[in-house]
């Protein structure tokens, strides 16, 4: 790993609420990970359908449409492709848009799928256009054509393919290219999950994990997880080293309100960076309006980070304003960090 790349894991890791996986999570997830679609918490509307299409599918004897699912991270995307997979009883194949460098990489992978099998591609919006290219016959017409030799020896060979579905799953959806979704049979955004959701999910990673745990401490957390199961899943955790250390392994709403203080995350889930954002954005721009680029350069982290992140959370709860010239804090946001509301009397004289 780039020493760059890794200072830049690094700082991200420092984020508690950052919902993106870590290693730990990566480890623990296939322990938390709802393997069946019983197991799967909220997003109602998207189950129902991916059920009924699922059904039909095998009524018809046929392999699913190609599926993209686009939402912030850690939300349950790749989770679903899964779920997926064991409902059609088929096997799975996973890679990720970076991953793939050059057409060439998916040649191997495409023609070892069987009839009916998911390849699962995580941060579709990361193809290059050039493998974007090479993947349109082979998710249109089961079909790939590649060129063997150079010059006037060059030759083009189509290759058939088992019919196999593409299960997409993207944090960007916005940047992905119009042939590509177009190419999607089925299209779903996965959402912020309730408090109510987050309770059933913490419960059953509480049992799994051998936490005991009351009504408001699961209630706590949950509140506390900026809508994400990774998140409550992570800081469930965090409570649980706390607990054992500090209260003899005991969890109660106190412990959770004082570890989680412990750690930055404030009433609302926000933590240090959400935070910082609104901060820059109201001493440094006057609360706005002001790009992610500006915003990202001030604070010196990753513009995708908060983009991806930090803003899809803060808008969903009413911090941030999306306008056609940039993010603007509002007064939602001044209240819970205790800074005076923005007066209109006081916008006009600047
Ligand atoms: N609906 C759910 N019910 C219960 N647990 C869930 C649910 N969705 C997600 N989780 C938990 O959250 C973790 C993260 O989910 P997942 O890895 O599927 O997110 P993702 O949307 O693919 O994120 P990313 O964009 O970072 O790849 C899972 O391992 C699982 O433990
Ligand atoms: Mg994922």
């Amino acid at each position: 790993m780039s020493p760059e790349k890794e200072n830049r894991q690094a700082s991200l890791r420092e984020k508690l609420v950052f919902a993106q996986e870590t290693e730990e999570d990566a480890i623990l997830n296939l322990s938390l990970r709802p393997g069946s679609i019983g197991d799967f918490v909220g997003q109602k509307s998207v189950v129902d359908n991916v059920l009924i299409a699922i059904a039909a599918a095998k009524k018809r004897d046929e392999p699913l449409e190609h599926v993209l699912f686009s939402g912030p991270p850690g939300l349950g995307k790749t989770t679903l492709a899964h779920i997926i997979a064991g409902e059609m009883g088929t096997k799975i194949t996973a890679t990720s848009g970076p991953a793939i460098e050059r057409a060439g990489d998916l040649i191997g992978i495409l023609t070892n799928l069987g009839e009916g099998d998911i390849l699962f591609i995580d941060e579709i919006h990361r193809l290059s256009k050039v493998v974007e290219e090479f993947l349109y016959p082979a998710m249109e017409n089961y079909q790939i054509d590649f060129t063997i030799d150079k010059g006037p020896y060059a030759k083009t060979i189509k290759f058939n393919l088992k019919h196999f579905t593409l299960v997409g799953a993207t944090t960007r959806s916005g940047l992905l290219s119009a042939p590509m979704r177009g190419r999607f049979g089925m299209l779903y955004t996965l959402d912020f999950y309730s408090p109510e959701e987050l309770v059933q999910i913490v419960k059953r990673s509480a049992k799994i994990l051998k936490i005991s745990l009351d009504k408001e401490s699961a209630g706590e957390i949950s509140r506390r997880s900026r809508g994400t199961p990774r998140i409550a899943n992570r800081l469930l955790r965090r409570v649980r080293d706390y607990a054992e250390v500090k209260n003899s392994g005991k969890v109660d709403a106190a412990t959770v309100d004082r570890s989680l203080s412990m750690l930055g995350i404030d009433q609302m889930g926000l933590d240090g960076l959400d935070r910082k954002v609104l901060k820059a954005i109201i001493d440094t721009y006057k609360g706005g309006p002001v790009g992610i680029d500006s915003i990202s350069a001030t604070l010196n982290e990753e513009p995708d980070t908060i983009s991806d992140v930090v803003e899809p959370f803060l808008l969903k709860i009413g911090f941030l304003k999306r306008t056609p010239r940039g993010r603007e804090v509002t007064d939602a946001a001044r209240v819970h960090l205790k800074i005076p509301p923005k007066r209109e009397s006081q916008k006009e004289l600047f």
